[in-house]
């Protein structure tokens, strides 16, 4: 069975658990742990890691080639205007081609129904590097920066202010897996889909309510999250709609209405003065950078899940 990493939704508990932890060592090794980095820096050693990208990317594009350099791997980076998919070869054929060339593949794209098509048709595993609908490497990278930070994340309190979306979606997957709470506050128009609601009530219905006033929202929150209200794959949405966004707003007002402790997560690229204003990028409270370098550890980690080394 070939290990891929498409879904939090589809990953055993135990070995998302099993990912965090050899996460923390990866981690600690870069941080200069001369003992464990002896363990790490060959393990990707004869293997070729492909990527390709529908879509534009700085931190995933970057945080997979470099895990995949520092333990000791090699990149192919391959260019969607420079191959034959979608332009005279079907995605079977270009899977079955990257199969025999490569060890393992990094996909960004817009549909996630292609994503299972990729995953039904390879003999190499698939990581997921986001899709209209999800973001795994992401939302676990920020499981595991709240954990360093705080403790175990279970039972603690998630708040999503502004749009639903991809990444909003891996969170409930992730929140169902690992049992944390999610409170989604936005305008109706901007909830979570239908299917999306019907995942968690068949799943874990207690772990998710929605809350439309923002400042209720937040009250006793562990950790606030926001995203760009336009995803990659979005239209540009009425002033109307960003009039009626504005409310939820992250500010610095907005989480003082939340627990002292609270943290503060964006994915990256923000639009600031949008869904987040530029001060709280300096505020103690707001981790996106550590998120940011998080993807990194947390990928290798993936990596030699995927490939079958923990
Ligand atoms: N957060 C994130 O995935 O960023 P990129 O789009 O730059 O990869
Ligand atoms: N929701 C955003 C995430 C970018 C990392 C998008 O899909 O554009």
């Amino acid at each position: 069975m070939v290990n891929h990493f498409l879904n939090l939704n589809e990953i055993d508990p135990k070995n998302l658990k099993a990912i965090l932890d050899d996460a923390g060592k990866i981690k600690k090794a870069a941080h200069g742990d001369a003992v464990l980095n002896e363990n790490y820096s060959n393990c990707l050693d004869n293997t070729i890691t492909g990527l390709l990208f529908e879509k534009p990317s700085t931190r995933t594009r970057l945080s997979f080639e470099v895990a995949v350099l520092k333990l000791g791997g090699t990149i192919s980076n391959i260019r969607k205007d420079e191959i034959h998919l979608g332009q005279g070869e079907t995605l079977q054929d270009t899977s079955s081609m990257f199969s025999i060339f490569l060890d393992i593949l990094v996909l960004r794209l817009y549909e996630e129904e292609k994503l299972y098509e990729f995953a039904r048709t390879s003999k190499i595993p698939i990581i997921n590097g986001l899709t209209n609908e999800s973001h795994p490497c992401q939302v676990l990278a920020d499981i595991f920066t709240f954990q360093e930070i705080r403790g175990d994340i279970t039972g603690k309190k998630v708040v999503w202010l502004g749009v639903a979306n991809n990444v909003l979606q891996s969170f409930l997957h992730a929140a169902v897996a690992l049992k944390f709470n999610i409170v989604f506050s936005g305008p109706t128009k901007f909830q979570p889909s239908e299917k999306m609601l019907e995942y968690i009530q068949n799943h874990y219905p207690n772990i998710f309510t929605i809350e439309p006033n923002p400042i209720v929202a937040v009250e006793d929150a562990d950790l606030v999250v926001t995203d760009k209200w336009v995803s990659m794959h979005d239209n540009q949405l009425p002033k109307s709609d960003l009039n009626n966004l504005a409310n939820y707003r992250v500010t610095k007002k907005l989480l003082s209405f939340s627990k002292s402790e609270v943290l503060f997560m964006h994915c990256l690229p923000a639009d600031r003065g949008q869904e987040v204003a530029q001060d709280i990028f300096g505020d103690e409270r707001c981790v996106a950078l550590q998120e940011a370098e998080n993807r990194m550890h947390v990928q290798k980690s993936i990596l030699r899940w995927c490939l079958g080394l923990l």
